[in-house]
């Protein structure tokens, strides 16, 4: 598997409960290195065009809401296979029905205040990095 980067986002949930720490060390530990890292407070703009694909569902309005409540920190990763492996040490949305170990299961409360967001495919982490972080984090 090739060296590749991903998007990740710990959430406003986690950020109020003083999780980033432990949540960077989990990811560091399972191999990835962090290329950009910054806290931020998303725009509903911002927000809006992130999430474009879920702009039909129900829930969309609330997950604007929530993800605009309080800061984010955003994280470029690297690792071998970044982009399948993050979702594996992330976990299904629903924290209830994540596997053992995994972040969403250890700090997830809900469908929507899951924690943490990563990209779900290679087209996905290259939108996500170049929009918060620019093409240079794709190629630097
Ligand atoms: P994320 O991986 O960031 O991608 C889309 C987000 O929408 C998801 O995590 C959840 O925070 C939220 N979401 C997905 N499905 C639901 C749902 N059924 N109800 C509420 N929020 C959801």
């Amino acid at each position: 598997m090739a060296i590749d980067r991903t998007l990740f986002i710990i959430k406003p949930d986690a950020v109020q409960r003083n999780l980033i720490g432990r949540i960077l060390a989990h990811v560091e530990e399972r191999g990835f290195r962090i290329v950009e890292a910054r806290l931020a407070r998303l725009t509903r703009d911002q927000c809006q065009e992130f999430y474009q694909e879920h702009a039909a569902r129900p829930f969309f309005p609330d997950l604007v809401a929530y993800m605009t409540s309080g800061p984010v920190l955003l994280a470029c990763l690297e690792r071998e296979g970044a982009v399948p492996t993050l979702r594996e040490v992330v976990g299904a949305t629903d924290p209830a029905q994540a596997p053992p170990g995994t972040i969403r299961q250890l700090y997830g409360k809900s469908k929507q205040m899951n924690s943490v967001h990563a990209s779900d495919s290679p087209a996905s982490s290259e939108r996500e990095v170049k929009l918060f972080f620019g093409v240079a984090a794709l190629t630097r």
